[in-house]
Protein backbone atom coordinates (compact mmCIF):
# COMPACT_ATOMS: atom_id res chain seq x y z
CA UNK A 1 0.00 0.00 0.00
CA UNK A 2 2.68 2.47 1.22
CA UNK A 3 3.74 2.11 -2.80
CA UNK A 4 0.68 3.43 -4.30
CA UNK A 5 0.16 7.28 -4.61
CA UNK A 6 -2.06 10.23 -3.09
CA UNK A 7 -4.74 10.78 -5.46
CA UNK A 8 -4.49 13.40 -8.19
CA UNK A 9 -5.19 17.04 -7.28
CA UNK A 10 -4.38 19.98 -5.60
CA UNK A 11 -4.32 21.26 -1.24
CA UNK A 12 -4.61 24.95 -2.80
CA UNK A 13 -3.09 27.95 -0.48
CA UNK A 14 -1.77 27.23 3.32
CA UNK A 15 -3.96 26.52 6.33
CA UNK A 16 -7.43 27.84 4.66
CA UNK A 17 -6.21 25.63 1.17
CA UNK A 18 -8.99 25.68 -1.37
CA UNK A 19 -12.08 26.56 0.96
CA UNK A 20 -13.54 29.81 -0.22
CA UNK A 21 -13.70 28.37 -3.41
CA UNK A 22 -15.41 24.79 -1.91
CA UNK A 23 -17.84 27.09 0.15
CA UNK A 24 -18.86 29.65 -2.47
CA UNK A 25 -19.71 26.83 -5.05
CA UNK A 26 -19.57 23.65 -3.47
CA UNK A 27 -21.27 22.13 -6.82
CA UNK A 28 -18.80 23.42 -9.32
CA UNK A 29 -16.08 22.97 -7.33
CA UNK A 30 -16.33 19.29 -7.28
CA UNK A 31 -17.73 19.00 -10.69
CA UNK A 32 -15.04 20.45 -12.64
CA UNK A 33 -11.73 18.49 -10.42
CA UNK A 34 -14.00 15.43 -11.09
CA UNK A 35 -14.19 16.42 -14.90
CA UNK A 36 -10.42 16.98 -14.28
CA UNK A 37 -9.53 13.86 -11.99
CA UNK A 38 -12.00 11.09 -12.56
CA UNK A 39 -13.95 9.54 -9.14
CA UNK A 40 -11.26 10.23 -6.27
CA UNK A 41 -8.95 13.89 -5.78
CA UNK A 42 -7.77 15.53 -3.25
CA UNK A 43 -8.02 19.08 -2.05
CA UNK A 44 -7.46 20.72 1.26
CA UNK A 45 -11.22 22.23 2.64
CA UNK A 46 -12.05 23.33 6.24
CA UNK A 47 -8.84 22.92 7.39
CA UNK A 48 -8.11 19.55 6.58
CA UNK A 49 -6.56 17.43 3.65
CA UNK A 50 -9.47 16.52 2.18
CA UNK A 51 -10.93 13.87 -0.95
CA UNK A 52 -13.28 14.13 -2.76
CA UNK A 53 -15.81 10.48 -3.87
CA UNK A 54 -17.86 10.62 -6.77
CA UNK A 55 -20.18 8.22 -8.28
CA UNK A 56 -21.55 5.07 -7.85
CA UNK A 57 -18.81 2.81 -7.72
CA UNK A 58 -16.84 5.56 -4.70
CA UNK A 59 -20.11 6.19 -3.18
CA UNK A 60 -20.66 2.37 -2.75
CA UNK A 61 -16.97 1.57 -1.24
CA UNK A 62 -17.56 4.81 1.39
CA UNK A 63 -21.46 4.07 2.50
CA UNK A 64 -21.70 0.49 2.77
CA UNK A 65 -18.79 -2.17 1.53
CA UNK A 66 -15.53 -0.36 3.46
CA UNK A 67 -17.91 1.97 5.62
CA UNK A 68 -15.73 0.43 8.89
CA UNK A 69 -12.64 3.14 7.36
CA UNK A 70 -14.78 5.63 8.29
CA UNK A 71 -16.13 7.89 11.12
CA UNK A 72 -18.78 10.14 10.90
CA UNK A 73 -17.84 11.59 14.11
CA UNK A 74 -13.88 12.35 12.78
CA UNK A 75 -15.90 13.67 9.48
CA UNK A 76 -18.10 16.57 9.91
CA UNK A 77 -16.38 20.20 10.07
CA UNK A 78 -16.20 21.22 13.65
CA UNK A 79 -18.93 23.14 13.86
CA UNK A 80 -21.11 20.51 13.50
CA UNK A 81 -19.89 18.46 16.63
CA UNK A 82 -20.66 22.24 18.42
CA UNK A 83 -23.55 22.67 17.29
CA UNK A 84 -25.44 19.33 17.35
CA UNK A 85 -23.50 17.91 20.14
CA UNK A 86 -23.27 13.64 21.08
CA UNK A 87 -26.24 13.19 18.87
CA UNK A 88 -26.77 9.96 16.04
CA UNK A 89 -25.17 11.96 13.70
CA UNK A 90 -22.28 11.63 15.11
CA UNK A 91 -21.65 8.60 16.60
CA UNK A 92 -20.06 5.60 15.11
CA UNK A 93 -19.62 1.85 15.90
CA UNK A 94 -21.11 0.17 18.97
CA UNK A 95 -22.67 3.78 20.86
CA UNK A 96 -23.94 4.61 17.57
CA UNK A 97 -25.82 0.76 16.97
CA UNK A 98 -27.27 1.37 20.18
CA UNK A 99 -28.94 4.64 19.89
CA UNK A 100 -29.91 4.02 16.00
CA UNK A 101 -32.12 0.95 17.03
CA UNK A 102 -33.55 2.95 20.27
CA UNK A 103 -34.51 5.23 17.59
CA UNK A 104 -35.82 3.39 14.61
CA UNK A 105 -39.21 2.46 15.98
CA UNK A 106 -40.54 6.14 16.74
CA UNK A 107 -39.77 6.29 12.64
CA UNK A 108 -41.01 3.37 10.69
CA UNK A 109 -43.85 0.71 11.14
CA UNK A 110 -46.96 1.74 13.39
CA UNK A 111 -45.49 5.23 14.84
CA UNK A 112 -45.26 6.52 11.49
CA UNK A 113 -48.60 5.37 10.53
CA UNK A 114 -50.11 7.17 13.50
CA UNK A 115 -48.36 10.41 12.10
CA UNK A 116 -50.66 10.52 8.89
CA UNK A 117 -53.61 12.08 10.49
CA UNK A 118 -51.17 15.29 12.58
CA UNK A 119 -49.19 15.48 9.04
CA UNK A 120 -52.86 16.53 6.89
CA UNK A 121 -54.16 18.58 9.72
CA UNK A 122 -51.04 20.85 9.99
CA UNK A 123 -50.88 20.62 6.06
CA UNK A 124 -54.52 22.10 6.17
CA UNK A 125 -54.18 24.48 8.74
CA UNK A 126 -51.05 26.02 6.19
CA UNK A 127 -53.13 25.45 2.70
CA UNK A 128 -56.04 27.52 4.52
CA UNK A 129 -53.26 30.31 5.44
CA UNK A 130 -52.14 30.41 2.14
CA UNK A 131 -55.23 30.80 0.37
CA UNK A 132 -56.26 33.84 2.45
CA UNK A 133 -52.20 34.84 1.96
CA UNK A 134 -52.67 34.74 -2.02
CA UNK A 135 -48.58 35.87 -2.62
CA UNK A 136 -46.00 34.51 -0.26
CA UNK A 137 -42.58 33.05 0.17
CA UNK A 138 -42.65 29.21 -0.12
CA UNK A 139 -39.41 28.17 1.28
CA UNK A 140 -40.13 30.41 4.69
CA UNK A 141 -43.70 29.40 4.73
CA UNK A 142 -42.81 25.20 4.07
CA UNK A 143 -40.07 26.07 7.03
CA UNK A 144 -43.00 26.57 9.16
CA UNK A 145 -44.87 23.83 7.83
CA UNK A 146 -42.21 21.22 8.37
CA UNK A 147 -40.97 22.76 11.45
CA UNK A 148 -44.48 22.66 12.87
CA UNK A 149 -45.19 18.61 12.10
CA UNK A 150 -41.46 17.72 13.66
CA UNK A 151 -42.26 19.61 17.02
CA UNK A 152 -45.91 17.96 16.89
CA UNK A 153 -44.47 14.47 16.07
CA UNK A 154 -41.20 14.22 17.33
CA UNK A 155 -41.68 16.47 20.45
CA UNK A 156 -45.21 16.81 21.36
CA UNK A 157 -45.48 20.08 21.66
CA UNK A 158 -48.28 22.00 19.64
CA UNK A 159 -47.75 24.66 17.22
CA UNK A 160 -48.34 28.24 18.06
CA UNK A 161 -45.28 31.52 18.59
CA UNK A 162 -43.28 29.24 20.55
CA UNK A 163 -42.65 27.24 17.24
CA UNK A 164 -41.98 30.22 15.13
CA UNK A 165 -39.44 31.39 17.81
CA UNK A 166 -37.78 27.99 17.51
CA UNK A 167 -37.96 27.67 14.32
CA UNK A 168 -36.23 30.76 13.79
CA UNK A 169 -33.63 29.45 16.19
CA UNK A 170 -33.30 26.95 14.18
CA UNK A 171 -32.00 28.38 11.20
CA UNK A 172 -29.78 30.47 13.29
CA UNK A 173 -27.88 27.10 14.24
CA UNK A 174 -27.87 25.91 10.54
CA UNK A 175 -26.16 28.96 9.21
CA UNK A 176 -23.63 28.11 11.84
CA UNK A 177 -22.69 24.50 10.44
CA UNK A 178 -20.37 25.78 7.72
CA UNK A 179 -19.76 29.20 8.76
CA UNK A 180 -16.05 30.19 7.76
CA UNK A 181 -15.21 32.23 10.61
CA UNK A 182 -14.43 30.01 13.63
CA UNK A 183 -13.92 32.40 16.32
CA UNK A 184 -17.93 32.63 18.25
CA UNK A 185 -17.97 36.21 19.14
CA UNK A 186 -21.98 37.46 19.81
CA UNK A 187 -21.76 38.88 16.27
CA UNK A 188 -20.23 35.95 13.77
CA UNK A 189 -22.33 33.27 12.21
CA UNK A 190 -20.86 30.50 14.77
CA UNK A 191 -21.57 32.96 17.61
CA UNK A 192 -25.11 33.46 16.47
CA UNK A 193 -25.46 29.65 16.18
CA UNK A 194 -24.03 28.63 19.48
CA UNK A 195 -26.53 31.33 21.48
CA UNK A 196 -29.44 29.32 19.43
CA UNK A 197 -27.97 26.13 20.00
CA UNK A 198 -28.47 27.10 23.65
CA UNK A 199 -31.63 28.38 24.05
CA UNK A 200 -33.23 25.67 22.19
CA UNK A 201 -31.53 23.42 24.45
CA UNK A 202 -32.73 25.06 27.32
CA UNK A 203 -36.73 24.54 25.63
CA UNK A 204 -35.65 21.09 25.22
CA UNK A 205 -34.60 19.95 28.80
CA UNK A 206 -38.02 21.64 29.67
CA UNK A 207 -40.03 19.21 26.99
CA UNK A 208 -37.93 15.79 27.93
CA UNK A 209 -38.70 16.37 31.66
CA UNK A 210 -42.34 17.14 30.92
CA UNK A 211 -42.13 13.63 28.87
CA UNK A 212 -40.23 11.67 31.70
CA UNK A 213 -43.13 12.22 33.34
CA UNK A 214 -46.04 12.61 31.45
CA UNK A 215 -45.00 10.66 28.14
CA UNK A 216 -47.79 10.92 25.27
CA UNK A 217 -47.36 9.79 21.69
CA UNK A 218 -44.91 11.37 20.38
CA UNK A 219 -41.50 10.34 19.12
CA UNK A 220 -39.33 11.82 22.21
CA UNK A 221 -41.84 9.84 24.49
CA UNK A 222 -40.97 6.57 22.76
CA UNK A 223 -37.47 7.46 22.95
CA UNK A 224 -38.05 8.13 27.00
CA UNK A 225 -38.88 4.79 27.09
CA UNK A 226 -37.40 3.28 24.82
CA UNK A 227 -34.98 0.56 26.33
CA UNK A 228 -31.73 -1.34 24.98
CA UNK A 229 -30.52 -5.26 25.09
CA UNK A 230 -29.88 -4.83 28.62
CA UNK A 231 -32.29 -2.28 29.75
CA UNK A 232 -30.85 1.27 30.10
CA UNK A 233 -32.36 4.14 28.46
CA UNK A 234 -31.21 7.11 27.19
CA UNK A 235 -29.93 9.73 30.15
CA UNK A 236 -31.22 13.05 29.31
CA UNK A 237 -28.46 14.93 28.10
CA UNK A 238 -29.08 11.82 25.50
CA UNK A 239 -31.83 12.48 24.87
CA UNK A 240 -31.82 16.22 24.42
CA UNK A 241 -28.86 15.97 21.86
CA UNK A 242 -30.93 13.30 19.79
CA UNK A 243 -33.78 15.60 19.98
CA UNK A 244 -31.94 18.51 18.79
CA UNK A 245 -30.72 16.50 15.95
CA UNK A 246 -34.04 14.83 15.10
CA UNK A 247 -35.54 18.34 14.64
CA UNK A 248 -32.79 20.11 13.03
CA UNK A 249 -32.64 17.15 10.25
CA UNK A 250 -36.42 16.49 10.47
CA UNK A 251 -37.54 20.01 8.73
CA UNK A 252 -34.84 21.80 7.02
CA UNK A 253 -34.05 19.06 4.44
CA UNK A 254 -37.91 18.49 3.92
CA UNK A 255 -38.47 22.27 3.09
CA UNK A 256 -35.61 22.14 0.72
CA UNK A 257 -37.40 19.16 -1.10
CA UNK A 258 -40.70 20.15 -1.03
CA UNK A 259 -39.80 23.69 -2.21
CA UNK A 260 -38.09 22.38 -5.39
CA UNK A 261 -41.19 19.89 -6.28
CA UNK A 262 -43.55 23.13 -6.33
CA UNK A 263 -41.00 24.79 -8.37
CA UNK A 264 -40.77 22.02 -11.16
CA UNK A 265 -44.16 21.20 -11.41
CA UNK A 266 -44.73 25.17 -11.66
CA UNK A 267 -41.94 24.74 -14.83
CA UNK A 268 -43.86 21.99 -16.02
CA UNK A 269 -47.12 22.17 -16.66
CA UNK A 270 -47.41 18.72 -18.27
CA UNK A 271 -46.01 17.33 -15.46
CA UNK A 272 -48.21 18.72 -13.10
CA UNK A 273 -51.49 17.81 -15.27
CA UNK A 274 -50.23 14.07 -15.34
CA UNK A 275 -49.70 14.24 -10.99
CA UNK A 276 -53.03 16.03 -10.67
CA UNK A 277 -54.83 13.43 -12.50
CA UNK A 278 -53.36 10.75 -10.47
CA UNK A 279 -54.61 11.97 -7.32
CA UNK A 280 -57.88 13.18 -8.78
CA UNK A 281 -58.42 9.66 -9.71
CA UNK A 282 -57.57 8.64 -6.18
CA UNK A 283 -59.99 11.85 -3.98
CA UNK A 284 -63.52 9.33 -5.29
CA UNK A 285 -61.99 6.70 -2.87
CA UNK A 286 -62.13 8.98 0.35
CA UNK A 287 -59.86 10.40 2.61
CA UNK A 288 -56.13 10.20 2.27
CA UNK A 289 -54.65 7.12 4.45
CA UNK A 290 -51.82 4.96 4.41
CA UNK A 291 -53.18 2.56 1.55
CA UNK A 292 -53.66 5.61 -0.88
CA UNK A 293 -50.18 6.95 -0.32
CA UNK A 294 -49.02 3.38 -1.40
CA UNK A 295 -50.87 3.97 -4.48
CA UNK A 296 -49.14 6.89 -6.00
CA UNK A 297 -46.67 5.76 -8.35
CA UNK A 298 -45.72 8.92 -10.42
CA UNK A 299 -45.79 11.17 -7.40
CA UNK A 300 -43.19 9.05 -6.17
CA UNK A 301 -41.26 9.18 -9.22
CA UNK A 302 -41.87 13.14 -9.50
CA UNK A 303 -40.03 13.38 -6.09
CA UNK A 304 -37.37 10.32 -6.71
CA UNK A 305 -36.49 13.29 -9.86
CA UNK A 306 -36.31 15.69 -7.13
CA UNK A 307 -33.87 14.51 -4.71
CA UNK A 308 -32.08 13.85 -7.78
CA UNK A 309 -31.77 17.38 -9.63
CA UNK A 310 -32.06 19.16 -6.13
CA UNK A 311 -30.65 16.94 -3.89
CA UNK A 312 -31.27 18.95 -0.20
CA UNK A 313 -28.19 17.19 0.95
CA UNK A 314 -25.06 18.00 -1.34
CA UNK A 315 -22.40 15.36 0.37
CA UNK A 316 -21.54 14.07 3.61
CA UNK A 317 -17.85 13.82 5.46
CA UNK A 318 -16.20 11.00 7.00
CA UNK A 319 -13.01 10.81 8.47
CA UNK A 320 -10.24 8.36 7.69
CA UNK A 321 -9.27 6.25 10.69
CA UNK A 322 -8.03 3.27 8.69
CA UNK A 323 -5.48 3.62 5.32
CA UNK A 324 -6.95 2.88 2.46
CA UNK A 325 -6.84 2.15 -1.69
CA UNK A 326 -9.53 3.12 -4.34
CA UNK A 327 -8.70 2.95 -7.93
CA UNK A 328 -4.91 2.41 -6.86
CA UNK A 329 -4.58 5.64 -4.85
CA UNK A 330 -3.80 5.79 -1.57
CA UNK A 331 -5.50 7.75 1.44
CA UNK A 332 -3.73 7.90 5.19
CA UNK A 333 -5.66 7.88 8.42
CA UNK A 334 -6.79 11.44 9.48
CA UNK A 335 -7.96 12.76 5.99
CA UNK A 336 -11.38 14.16 5.29
CA UNK A 337 -13.58 12.30 3.04
CA UNK A 338 -16.29 14.42 1.29
CA UNK A 339 -18.73 11.99 -0.70
CA UNK A 340 -20.51 14.21 -3.39
CA UNK A 341 -24.29 13.76 -3.45
CA UNK A 342 -24.89 16.74 -6.68
CA UNK A 343 -22.03 15.62 -8.97
CA UNK A 344 -22.89 11.53 -8.65
CA UNK A 345 -26.76 12.67 -9.52
CA UNK A 346 -25.50 14.89 -12.69
CA UNK A 347 -23.02 11.74 -14.34
CA UNK A 348 -24.54 11.52 -18.07
CA UNK A 349 -23.47 8.02 -18.35
CA UNK A 350 -26.41 7.35 -15.39
CA UNK A 351 -29.18 10.08 -16.52
CA UNK A 352 -28.86 11.08 -19.74
CA UNK A 353 -29.50 14.70 -19.92
CA UNK A 354 -29.09 15.29 -16.61
CA UNK A 355 -29.33 19.06 -15.96
CA UNK A 356 -33.45 18.02 -17.62
CA UNK A 357 -36.49 17.58 -14.79
CA UNK A 358 -38.01 13.91 -16.26
CA UNK A 359 -39.78 12.14 -13.70
CA UNK A 360 -40.22 9.23 -16.36
CA UNK A 361 -36.12 8.03 -15.67
CA UNK A 362 -37.73 6.62 -12.81
CA UNK A 363 -40.91 4.82 -14.63
CA UNK A 364 -40.72 0.87 -14.54
CA UNK A 365 -39.55 0.75 -18.05
CA UNK A 366 -36.49 2.80 -17.67
CA UNK A 367 -35.27 2.62 -14.18
CA UNK A 368 -32.30 4.71 -14.68
CA UNK A 369 -30.90 4.69 -10.97
CA UNK A 370 -30.83 0.51 -11.21
CA UNK A 371 -27.97 0.16 -13.34
CA UNK A 372 -25.74 0.78 -10.52
CA UNK A 373 -26.09 0.69 -6.84
CA UNK A 374 -25.39 3.92 -5.04
CA UNK A 375 -27.12 5.97 -7.92
CA UNK A 376 -29.53 7.56 -6.35
CA UNK A 377 -28.18 8.99 -2.45
CA UNK A 378 -30.32 11.79 -1.62
CA UNK A 379 -30.90 10.02 1.68
CA UNK A 380 -27.26 8.39 2.20
CA UNK A 381 -27.21 4.84 1.48
CA UNK A 382 -26.37 1.56 3.15
CA UNK A 383 -26.31 0.60 6.78
CA UNK A 384 -26.59 4.10 7.84
CA UNK A 385 -29.33 5.95 5.14
CA UNK A 386 -31.45 8.53 6.84
CA UNK A 387 -32.87 7.37 9.46
CA UNK A 388 -36.04 9.96 8.76
CA UNK A 389 -36.40 8.31 5.22
CA UNK A 390 -39.83 7.17 5.32
CA UNK A 391 -41.18 9.93 7.63
CA UNK A 392 -39.48 12.47 5.24
CA UNK A 393 -41.29 10.45 2.35
CA UNK A 394 -44.39 10.14 4.00
CA UNK A 395 -44.78 13.70 4.90
CA UNK A 396 -43.70 15.26 1.36
CA UNK A 397 -46.73 12.53 -0.35
CA UNK A 398 -49.11 14.27 2.50
CA UNK A 399 -48.36 18.04 1.00
CA UNK A 400 -47.97 17.14 -2.31
CA UNK A 401 -51.53 15.42 -2.80
CA UNK A 402 -53.07 18.40 -0.94
CA UNK A 403 -51.66 20.48 -3.34
CA UNK A 404 -52.51 18.66 -6.76
CA UNK A 405 -55.91 17.97 -5.16
CA UNK A 406 -57.43 21.72 -4.84
CA UNK A 407 -54.93 24.26 -5.42
CA UNK A 408 -53.07 26.28 -8.83
CA UNK A 409 -49.65 28.37 -8.37
CA UNK A 410 -48.12 30.48 -10.45
CA UNK A 411 -44.24 31.14 -9.87
CA UNK A 412 -44.01 35.60 -9.46
CA UNK A 413 -41.39 37.27 -11.74
CA UNK A 414 -38.81 39.77 -10.84
CA UNK A 415 -37.39 36.76 -8.81
CA UNK A 416 -34.07 34.67 -8.83
CA UNK A 417 -34.61 30.70 -8.74
CA UNK A 418 -30.71 29.98 -9.10
CA UNK A 419 -29.69 27.64 -6.31
CA UNK A 420 -28.28 28.50 -3.43
CA UNK A 421 -26.45 25.10 -2.08
CA UNK A 422 -25.06 25.75 1.48
CA UNK A 423 -26.37 25.11 4.06
CA UNK A 424 -29.47 23.47 2.44
CA UNK A 425 -30.34 23.83 -0.91
CA UNK A 426 -32.59 26.37 -2.11
CA UNK A 427 -33.61 29.08 -4.91
CA UNK A 428 -32.16 31.95 -4.35
CA UNK A 429 -35.12 34.12 -3.56
CA UNK A 430 -37.22 31.50 -1.80
CA UNK A 431 -39.39 31.26 -4.47
CA UNK A 432 -42.32 34.04 -4.47
CA UNK A 433 -45.88 32.30 -5.64
CA UNK A 434 -49.07 33.29 -6.16
CA UNK A 435 -51.66 30.69 -4.75
CA UNK A 436 -55.32 29.77 -5.66
CA UNK A 437 -57.59 27.14 -5.36
CA UNK A 438 -58.52 25.36 -8.04
C1 LIG B 1 -36.12 15.23 2.37
C2 LIG B 1 -35.75 14.94 3.59
C3 LIG B 1 -34.40 14.40 4.02
C4 LIG B 1 -33.22 14.28 3.33
C5 LIG B 1 -32.95 14.63 1.87
C6 LIG B 1 -32.25 13.70 4.24
C7 LIG B 1 -30.94 13.41 3.90
C8 LIG B 1 -30.07 12.70 4.71
C9 LIG B 1 -28.76 12.25 4.31
C10 LIG B 1 -28.11 12.50 2.95
C11 LIG B 1 -28.22 11.56 5.34
C12 LIG B 1 -26.89 10.83 5.34
C13 LIG B 1 -25.72 11.77 5.50
C14 LIG B 1 -24.38 11.07 5.35
O1 LIG B 1 -24.28 9.97 4.80
O2 LIG B 1 -23.40 11.68 5.72
C15 LIG B 1 -29.16 11.61 6.44
C16 LIG B 1 -28.95 11.07 7.69
C17 LIG B 1 -29.80 11.29 8.75
N1 LIG B 1 -31.05 11.86 8.71
FE1 LIG B 1 -31.99 12.59 7.07
N2 LIG B 1 -32.84 13.51 5.47
C18 LIG B 1 -34.15 13.91 5.38
C19 LIG B 1 -35.09 13.86 6.38
C20 LIG B 1 -34.85 13.46 7.67
C21 LIG B 1 -35.84 13.41 8.72
C22 LIG B 1 -37.32 13.75 8.55
C23 LIG B 1 -35.18 13.01 9.86
C24 LIG B 1 -35.71 12.78 11.25
C25 LIG B 1 -36.92 12.92 11.65
C26 LIG B 1 -33.79 12.77 9.50
C27 LIG B 1 -32.80 12.35 10.36
C28 LIG B 1 -31.56 11.89 9.98
C29 LIG B 1 -30.60 11.30 10.90
C30 LIG B 1 -30.78 11.15 12.41
C31 LIG B 1 -29.49 10.91 10.13
C32 LIG B 1 -28.24 10.19 10.64
C33 LIG B 1 -28.51 8.70 10.59
C34 LIG B 1 -27.36 7.83 11.11
O3 LIG B 1 -26.24 8.27 11.10
O4 LIG B 1 -27.63 6.69 11.49
N3 LIG B 1 -33.64 13.05 8.16
N4 LIG B 1 -30.29 12.30 6.02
Amino acid sequence: MKDTQNPPGNFGLPIIGETFSFVLDPYNFVNKRYRQHGSIFKTNILGRPTVVMVGPEAIEFLLSSHMEYFSWREGWPQNFKKLLGKSLFLQDGEEHRRNRRLIMPALHGPALTNYITTMAEITHHYLKKWEKKQEFTWFQEFKQLTFDIASQLLLGTNSGSENSRLSQLFTQLTNGLFAINPIPLPFTTLGKAIAARDQILEHLAEVVKERQQHPTKDAISLLVQAKDEDGNSLSETELIAQAVLLLFAGHETTTSMLTWLCVELARHPEILQRAREEQLQLVNKGALNLEQLGQMPYLEQILCEVERLHPPVGGGFRGVVKEFEFNGFHVPVGWQVLYSIFVTHSLEEIYPNPERFDPDRFSPQRQEHKQYPFSLIGFGGGPRICIGIAFAKMEMKIVAAHLLRSYHWEILPHQSLDPVRIPTNHPKDGLRVCFQPL
